[in-house]
């Protein structure tokens, strides 16, 4: 889309392109939140002071995320019930509410963990606090799978990429590939999915306060990861998420497509 400007210099033609300050900005936000939220999986790697601070300042970038993005929000909020609104945007809307909820329930959690005063409450909220953050770490991945192509597009323009070659592309499908079974392989060693459900289960049975005496030697010490090794471990999982979403929405597409394609070549058969 080209915009108009008329100016005392005269008419400028400005490109309304992807490639505007409000997405700039959006993107650039997203990429510290993520940065931010990979430390959070080792609560001492800056120290435990910055892991609590920075879980309330990450509530508040979320806002900015929100609000950055409010004409979307407002205007599926408004229609989410409506037949013309398509699947996989409802679909989007319920994955961004449940990763909303959820980051409101890690800093809720945190929050209450640190003033429990029974072993009891505090195993509660220590559950959900991990809990809700495993959840975020796929529902992360998934959101960042849907809004994938916009995402590359942007960096195409930031890089100047006009055209993929078929040596980019090569290259392009290797790297999926790479991360794909290094995120797969990491995720089955990390037990992602035994942690989350566990974490879950605990907190869900626990919900009602049970009088609970802390078991003797229950303390124990976890290894501190560096943020590279929290990059890679929770970064491929979370690529995992995104992989795995990119390629059911591109698949579905597609699908939709072909059937759209030859309800058009029914119509036109019929008509002649
Ligand atoms: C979105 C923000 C946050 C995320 C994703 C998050 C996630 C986590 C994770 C994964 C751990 C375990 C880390 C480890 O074992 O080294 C942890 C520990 C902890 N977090 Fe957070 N956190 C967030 C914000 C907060 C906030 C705002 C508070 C408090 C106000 C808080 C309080 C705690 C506490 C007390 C622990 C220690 C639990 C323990 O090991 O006993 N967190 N958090």
């Amino acid at each position: 889309m080209i915009k108009i400007k008329i100016s005392a210099k005269g008419i400028d033609f400005i490109e309304d392109n992807i490639m505007n300050k409000k997405n700039i900005a959006k993107i650039t936000l997203d990429i510290a939140m993520a940065i931010l939220f990979i430390t959070f999986f080792n609560k001492t790697l800056i120290s435990f002071k910055f892991h609590v601070q920075s879980g309330k300042v990450f509530g508040l970038l979320i806002l900015v995320h929100m609000i950055l993005n409010r004409r979307w929000i407002v205007n599926i909020t408004k229609r989410i019930f409506d037949s013309k609104i398509k699947i996989r945007t409802k679909l989007s809307y319920i994955c961004s509410l449940i990763l909303l909820i959820s980051i409101v329930f890690i800093i809720f959690s945190g929050m209450m963990m640190m003033t429990a005063t029974n072993y009891d409450r505090k195993m509660f909220y220590k559950m959900l606090h991990f809990g809700a953050s495993y959840l975020s770490v796929g529902l992360i991945g998934i959101h960042v799978g849907l809004y994938w192509k916009f995402v590359m597009n942007m960096f195409k323009k930031l890089l100047k990429i006009n055209k993929s070659t078929s040596i980019t592309k090569i290259l392009a499908n290797l790297c999926v590939v790479t991360v794909l079974v290094f995120g797969i392989y990491t995720t089955y060693k990390q037990e992602y999915f035994n942690k989350l459900s566990n974490t879950l289960a605990y907190a869900i049975t626990h919900i009602i306060p049970q009088d609970l005496e802390e078991p003797e030697g229950s303390a124990y010490e976890k290894e501190s990861l560096s943020f590279i090794s929290l990059a890679t471990t929770y970064g491929s999982i979370i690529s995992v998420f995104g992989i795995a979403t990119y390629y059911i929405d591109l698949a579905l597409k597609e699908k939709n497509k072909s059937k759209e394609l030859k309800k058009e070549i029914i119509k036109e058969l019929k008509r002649v």
